[in-house]
């Protein structure tokens, strides 16, 4: 029997009924997904459970299956179609014109000397060239690092160096929300000696094309990811060629129950994970029409998603809750006046997704006709590991059920993965089971995730470290040390609030935070900006001078019942933290001064 992939995730008996079988027999459930990949050699085994190996003898190539199979079959049908800063900034680049591109690309690695297993940085923003840069890695067998634009010099450098990049492809600028942003400015201030590629006038480049193609097998690398995680330094992640092309696109299939002729439009970005799964490699595995933005959706007005999904007749739109809560401001006008009719499912994913946002989507945006898909993932797992069921019957902000052949649990109050999976990545340590840091907890059958337990932030659906912000911030010659938490941001989720303890300093307050600003922008990029300082003269610690951030959080967020006192061996800190904070700098307040 063929698998009926549109009511998989859309009918919950049929559902319970294949979760149930891909729990007991994961080598069954996936045999049947590794038919959609095109095999120079197929595999022994889609899992082998003893040895716990994915599609061991295995022998294929990403690209070849994201490009050339539907430039052979569908050559002209877009494989990409490209909205930049200004309406009228439209590209569509065919699955031909767009093997074209990637062949080019890859041979310019090649004549430069790069091998498979090489790594290659790719600073660039949302332009076609990206995705072929991404996929041209693919091809030669190279492993991509995409740093995200939006990230400074410092970000940039060390991330090329502590991943021993060996080339950076990249462009010299862009244009966001009327703005240029240079990014040449930030490669030109790398001291390494990384050659740069710049694929700005790909067309002048004059290289000899070579066609060839690097097959992989299952323990081939495909990507390094950098993400934030509780220390202060970036955490690498790397996820493996085939394995996590399996799952990334299998989820896609299944979740967003896929039609050959929808048209898919993903909000995100390639430097994050979203913009490596669902906008590069799932969509393009089935042939389907990516379409890209590189702009700001309220610039030069604020339905620029609305007209793009009107225009390129958009099916499947996927975006984040801080997206969703920005636009939601501005009148209904600007979504009611485009045709938004052919949509047929609507995805949310970096954050949990509130109620007032969830239900503006779903009547305004879907017009209660497109499910919400409500998916929770991470870097680390590589695709979607929960999503409520197709359905226009979903509860708001419960992110539903486990993927087939994923066993999740809730212990502790931490959302935790008990089994193995494809897309996990290379670089999680083979324990039995795999935590998530994030917070969840049992609505009837589904899941519904909380947020972080750890010392992460999540703003705007960015995934910051705390320590890499404090990291920034006792930098500055006038901080003795920080205490960096996450508070709640109508718009962006959370937000930054820095506890600052200062060695004896003439400075004024506006220059601090100046410098604690310009410090953060500098190390870690715009996107990292603590909203309110609050200035005291001691943090809260343990017995042995670990900060009690449980505590902080606790202040910062205004609670009565604060966790962790007793751990506290200074209590005199709690209550200057209490004080301070009531007192905290608004700092875009600060900004305008
Ligand atoms: C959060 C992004 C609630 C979560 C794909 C996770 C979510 C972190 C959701 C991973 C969601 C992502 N509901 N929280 N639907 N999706 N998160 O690695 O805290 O950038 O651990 O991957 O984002 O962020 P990352």
């Amino acid at each position: 029997m063929l698998f009926d992939h549109e009511s998989a995730w859309a009918d919950e008996q049929i559902y319970n009924k294949i979760y149930e079988n891909s729990i007991k027999f994961p080598n069954e459930f996936w045999t049947h997904h590794i038919k959609d990949i095109s095999w120079q050699k197929e595999p022994d085994s889609a899992f082998d459970e003893i040895s716990e190996k994915w599609l061991s003898g295995g022998i294929s190539n990403v690209c070849y299956n994201c490009v050339d199979r539907h430039a052979l079959k569908n050559p002209n049908k877009p494989a990409i179609i490209w909205y930049g800063d200004e309406e009228n900034d439209r590209r569509e680049i065919s699955f031909s014109k767009l093997l074209d591109i990637v062949t080019k690309i890859a041979s310019i690695l090649k004549s430069r000397g790069i091998k498979k297993g090489d790594v290659v940085g790719i600073y660039m923003p949302m332009v076609p060239e990206a995705i072929a840069a991404m996929l041209a890695c693919a091809r030669i067998g190279a492993i991509h690092l995409v740093i995200f634009a939006g990230f400074s010099a410092e970000a940039l450098a060390y991330r090329l160096s502590s991943a021993n990049a060996k080339v950076l492809l990249t462009i010299n600028a862009f244009k966001r929300g009327g703005k240029e942003v240079n990014l040449s400015k930030n490669f030109d201030l790398l001291k390494s000696d990384i050659k740069i590629i710049n694929l700005e006038n790909l067309e002048n480049y004059k290289v000899e094309l070579t066609n060839e193609i690097n097959w992989q097998n299952s323990e081939d690398d495909l990507f390094i990811l950098y993400t934030s995680g509780s220390s202060g330094n970036p955490k690498k992640i790397v996820h493996s060629a085939l394995p996590y092309m399996l799952y990334v696109t299998t989820t896609f299939k299944i979740i967003f129950g896929i039609k050959e002729d929808d048209v898919y439009f993903c909000t995100s970005d390639i430097g994050w994970i979203t913009g490596h799964s669902y906008i590069t490699y799932a969509p393009l595995f089935y042939g389907l029409t990516t379409v890209i933005f590189s702009g700001s959706p309220t610039y030069p007005t604020a339905d620029r998603y609305w007209k793009i999904i009107e225009q390129e007749k958009v099916s499947i739109f996927y975006t984040a809750p801080t997206a969703i809560r920005s636009l939601q401001m501005f009148n209904k006008k600007f979504v009611k006046d485009h045709d938004l009719s052919l949509l047929r499912i609507l995805g949310s994913v970096g954050e949990p997704i509130n109620k007032s946002a969830w239900k503006w989507y779903f009547e305004t945006v879907g017009n209660k006709k497109c499910p919400i898909m409500d998916t929770w993932w991470q870097t680390e797992t590589g695709g979607i590991v929960i999503a409520p069921l197709r359905s226009l019957h979903q509860k708001p902000a419960v992110a539903g059920r486990p993927f087939f052949g994923i066993k999740t649990n809730i212990i502790y109050s931490e959302l935790i993965i008990e089994n193995k999976w494809p897309g996990i990545c290379k670089t999680s340590k083979s324990h039995e089971v795999f935590k998530t840091g994030d917070g969840a907890i049992y609505d009837g059958n589904d899941i519904k995730i909380s947020g972080r337990m750890d010392d992460v932030i999540n703003i705007s659906g960015h995934r910051l470290g705390t320590a890499e912000f404090e990291c920034a911030i006792n930098k500055i010659n006038e901080v003795k040390e920080s205490a960096v938490v996450a508070v709640p941001d109508e718009i962006k989720g959370q937000t930054a609030f820095a506890f600052v303890v200062l060695n004896d300093n003439k400075n004024s307050i506006p220059d601090i935070i100046k410098k604690i600003i310009k410090s953060t922008r500098n190390i870690i990029g715009p996107i990292a900006k603590a909203d309110f300082v609050a200035f005291v003269p001691d943090l809260p610690k343990t017995r042995s001078g670990k900060i009690v951030r449980h505590l902080l959080r606790d202040v910062a967020n205004n609670r009565k019942n604060l966790s962790e006192i007793h751990s506290v061996a200074n209590p005199k800190a709690i209550e200057f933290a209490k004080i301070a904070a009531s007192q905290a700098i608004f700092c875009p307040d600060m900004c305008r001064l």
